[in-house]
């Protein structure tokens, strides 16, 4: 199990303060956790996934899901009468499966395992079973928020697609496109990869945890709701833990919310000029805006935000933060203003607060048993989502 030791001893090492070491030289963030909060990681793991696979969802009309997918940058990698699978253009398992259902709904998310042995270990400590998937092995596992999640190996990439380079800038006294314009076409993104899906759970504390001490995960940045940090994180970004090798920032994002399920789910591009200039055709194509430009605190990309006909929420990102695991979890207050450096104000298409059902999932969640939304943090959260 995560237990909750001082955060510097989750590295396993003394404390910075006390080797004498500058506090903020493994922290990229203006605060860090205080002793005794959450430390981030598991210190013993069952295993160390290695990347965030795939997303599975389910819609009622594959024709609409392919248009929208194409419309959006993703190229179709398989179309049968049931199932479209859709790829970035990076050498990798297709990152998004949409099967055909009664409604449009997102089903779990395939975690990549390092190690075929890693999947045999995910069985025994979970009293899963290793099956064969798509040419390789999966184990599925279920978090304590109820999502069925996958965990994989083996199964074949797909061989990569060529990439737009990323455009000259003329900067200041160095220009390096001399005699040269500039003229992005305003067309469909090139998606390069899937980067990360965001969750809201009315169960954080344990769905953290089981993410950490299941599959290896490490907090790159924890929110807490402003004036209850004693009641600890609220929201947490999370990424793999490749040792030296620089991971994404997050990889899984989740968040304490009156309802469990999907937030979004983001994908990576080559610059800004294809995040702006795609959506614009987006935007021509009548899609619905949510969000964006801006660019994130939490992570650094430059961010535009779009929902599909559904109304599921997909992210277009760019130059996003790389952490190698040295790198420990900052801590900052939740807020909607927070949510950027700059850009609009996070829009309540964004936050999901325009949305009546909110209200009706938070009654229902504070008459549950067993979840942790109670009174005070839904005053926490709407504080949060108002400044
Ligand atoms: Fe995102």
């Amino acid at each position: 199990m995560t237990t909750h030791p001082s955060p510097t001893q989750a590295s396993g090492s003394s404390s910075p303060q006390e080797s004498g070491q500058d506090p903020h030289r493994s922290l990229h963030s203006e605060t860090g956790g205080l002793r005794g909060e959450h430390p981030g990681r598991s210190k013993d793991p069952l295993v160390k996934v290695a990347g965030l696979a795939w997303l599975e969802f389910e819609k009622p009309d594959l024709d609409r899901a392919e248009r929208f997918g194409t419309d959006f940058g993703f190229t179709v990698a398989d179309r049968t009468p049931e199932t479209v699978l859709l790829r970035g253009r990076q050498a990798a398992a297709a990152c998004l499966v949409v099967r055909r259902g009664p409604q449009a709904r997102f089903v779990g998310p395939a975690f990549a395992a390092a190690a075929r042995e890693d999947l045999d270990r995910l069985a025994r400590g979970t009293g899963g079973t290793v099956t064969e998937h798509w040419g390789g092995h999966g184990v599925l596992l279920r978090d304590p928020s109820g999502f069925p999640v996958r965990v994989v190996h083996g199964v074949p990439d797909l061989a990569a697609l060529p990439e737009r380079a990323p455009l000259p800038l003329n900067f200041g006294s160095e220009p390096t496109r001399a005699n040269a314009t500039q003229r992005l076409a305003r067309r469909p993104a090139e998606i390069l990869k899937l980067g990360h899906v965001v969750l809201g759970t009315t169960r954080f504390q344990a769905a953290l945890d089981w993410y950490l001490d299941t599959l290896g995960l490490i907090v790159s940045d924890f929110l807490y709701l402003d004036g209850q940090r004693d009641r600890g994180p609220a929201m947490a970004f999370i990424r793999c833990d490749l040792g030296s090798v620089p991971a994404d920032h997050h990889t899984l994002a989740m968040a304490l919310q009156p309802h469990t399920g999907y937030v979004h789910s983001a994908y990576e591009l080559t610059d800004l000029d294809e995040v702006a200039a795609s959506g614009e055709y987006l935007r021509e194509r009548g899609y619905k805006h949510a969000w964006g430009l801006g660019r994130h605190i939490q992570g650094s990309q430059i961010f535009d935000y779009w929902r599909d006909p559904d109304k599921v929420m997909f992210e277009h990102y760019t130059d996003g933060d790389v952490f190698d695991c040295t790198m420990q979890p900052g801590w900052a207050p939740l807020s909607r203003s927070g949510l950027s450096q700059w850009g609009p104000k996070a829009t309540a298409e964004f936050t999901g607060t325009n949305d009546p059902r909110v209200a009706v999932a938070a009654i229902k969640a504070l008459r549950d048993k067993g979840n942790e939304v109670d009174l005070r943090a839904l005053r926490g959260l709407i504080k949060a989502m108002s400044s």
